[in-house]
């Protein structure tokens, strides 16, 4: 069996989950769903980024200790998960003692390869980023992200020889020649366009930050919270799997975090000379009706929310199939609610529901006849990651389906006693719907199962049951 390693983000537990965890979520689990449906030895994981300032300070608000404030909310993105049916092989914890002794050995690597240094450093960091900025990313004094100002800092840290590695590797060159494949093609750009402009070294120490892994070797400094972070996709391998799965087939992102994904992760990697993951994805970013989701502006989307209202299905193809996977789009409940009516509702659960009450009040007989026609065209595109192609397919398939029976009136056969002609006409839908059903087995998991339990036995049950406005 070919294993697949495919992983999410960790997310911050600085707060409750929100439907941007969701959305990177919900699409490595369709894809590691597919994987398996192929016949891959698939492993999906996820977690939670537990350590750094930004939780400290939002542990300290809540009047908390740190580990209190995450215990508590750390079972509320194991929860997201189940409610998503995203079904993870691990949920990936930071504050675990076997990745905190990880970091330290794989930072006394890097020291011993002879990438480490310590300067002393000044700049304006951001908590809400956990990074610090260069005046040229702000806007009127403000990080454009958290519109807060950032703050200056002067701390002796130790630093990582980014531009050394990056240098001695050709970092450059494994991009270009997709041996390191960062994706979208627009976002290789990005990145190649930056290390050409020059790359700088990271300090990945902090003396002021007590939150965190201690710094081996010098205990008045902890590890960098994005260093301890990056670290958990290879320390995952180490703890929880005997066999060889690293390197990751792919690293799941979303545009803003890739900075650290496609530059400073591989170049950590080949520093201490571990095998780079096959490929990083960032994905876009959605807005809420035009706007940055944000609990300033109130228009935070909360999926547990929207999944006990639509179900959990409906969420994961309306988000998916909104806009453009690597693209940015926008997202509101009432798209999902159009969504919900339009396709799912009157296209599928309508194309199903009539089909099977036909079938038995004019009594034909199907059979399961396998072709698949939609099979190869949606598994290439879930392979691409074009899950909203995917799910266009998958929808004009459905169209084809009502349209066929509006245009050969099966009671119109039924009253002319044209038996043959009604039979192979109810045949052809009944095996559009087996080739829906399959197709859509990753991105709606549920309604695939109902769908071949009422194809089997003939009894139309709602699939996607009205919704009170
Ligand atoms: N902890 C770091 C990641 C460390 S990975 C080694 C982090 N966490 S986060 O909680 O801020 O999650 C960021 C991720 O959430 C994004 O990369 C993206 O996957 C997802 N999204 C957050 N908001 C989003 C949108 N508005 N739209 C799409 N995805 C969004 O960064």
């Amino acid at each position: 069996m070919p294993k697949y390693y495919l992983t999410t983000p960790i997310y911050y537990v600085n707060d409750v989950p929100h439907l941007g965890h969701a959305y990177t979520s919900i699409a490595a689990d369709v894809l590691a769903r597919y994987h398996k449906l192929n016949g891959d030895d698939v492993f999906l994981l996820t977690g939670t980024d537990e350590h750094g300032a930004k939780i400290a300070e939002a542990a300290k608000e809540a009047k908390k200790s740190p580990q209190e404030f995450v215990d508590q909310l750390v079972p509320k993105f194991e929860n997201l998960c189940k409610v998503l049916n995203v079904q993870y092989s691990q949920f990936f914890r930071t504050t675990n003692p076997k990745h905190e002794k990880i970091v330290q050995e794989f930072i006394d690597k890097l020291n011993k390869a002879g990438y480490i240094e310590k300067r002393k450093y000044q700049g304006l960091y951001c908590v809400g980023c956990e990074k610090f900025l260069t005046p040229d990313d702000l806007v009127d004094g403000r990080c454009p992200d958290h519109k807060t100002e950032p703050v200056m800092q002067s701390e002796e840290n130790y630093f990582f020889l980014l531009s050394k590695i990056a240098e001695e590797k050709d970092l450059y060159n494994l991009i270009k020649s997709d041996k390191f494949k960062v994706s979208p093609v627009a976002r290789k750009n990005e990145v190649l366009g930056k290390i050409k402009a020059g790359l700088e070294d990271v300090s990945i120490s902090r003396e002021s930050v007590e939150w965190g892994v201690k710094f081996p070797g010098d205990e008045s400094q902890t590890v960098y919270v994005w260093v301890d972070a990056l670290i958990n996709y290879l320390s995952a391998t180490k703890i929880y799997k005997d066999g060889p799965i690293w390197p990751a087939d792919l690293h799941l992102i979303g545009k803003d975090i890739l900075w650290f994904h496609a530059v400073i992760w591989p170049a950590m990697l080949l520093a201490v000379g571990e095998k780079l993951p096959k490929e990083v994805f960032a994905h876009g970013f959605f807005t809420i009706d035009g706007h940055k989701m944000s609990k300033t502006v109130g228009n935070v989307l909360d999926p547990i929310e929207l999944v006990e209202k639509y179900g959990a299905d409906a969420v994961r193809y309306a988000i998916l199939r909104e806009f453009p996977f690597g693209e940015d789009g926008d997202i509101s409940e009432e798209k999902i609610a159009l969504r919900y009516e339009k396709e799912l509702a009157n296209g599928i659960g309508n194309l199903l529901n009539r089909t099977l009450v036909m079938i038995n009040k004019y009594g034909a007989k199907v059979s399961d006849k396998e072709i698949d026609r939609l099979g190869t065209s949606v598994g290439e595109k879930v392979q691409r990651l074009d899950f909203h192609g995917a799910l266009e397919t998958i929808r004009l398939i459905v169209e084809t389906g009502n349209e066929i029976i509006e245009e050969k009136k099966p009671w119109e056969l039924a009253k002319g006693n044209k038996t043959k002609e009604l039979n192979e006409l109810l045949n052809e839908v009944y095996w559009i719907l087996n080739s829906i059903t399959k197709n859509i087995a990753s991105f709606m998991p549920d309604t695939s199962e109902k769908m071949k339990k009422q194809l089997k036995t003939l009894k139309p049950e709602p699939l996607f049951p009205r919704i009170e406005k």
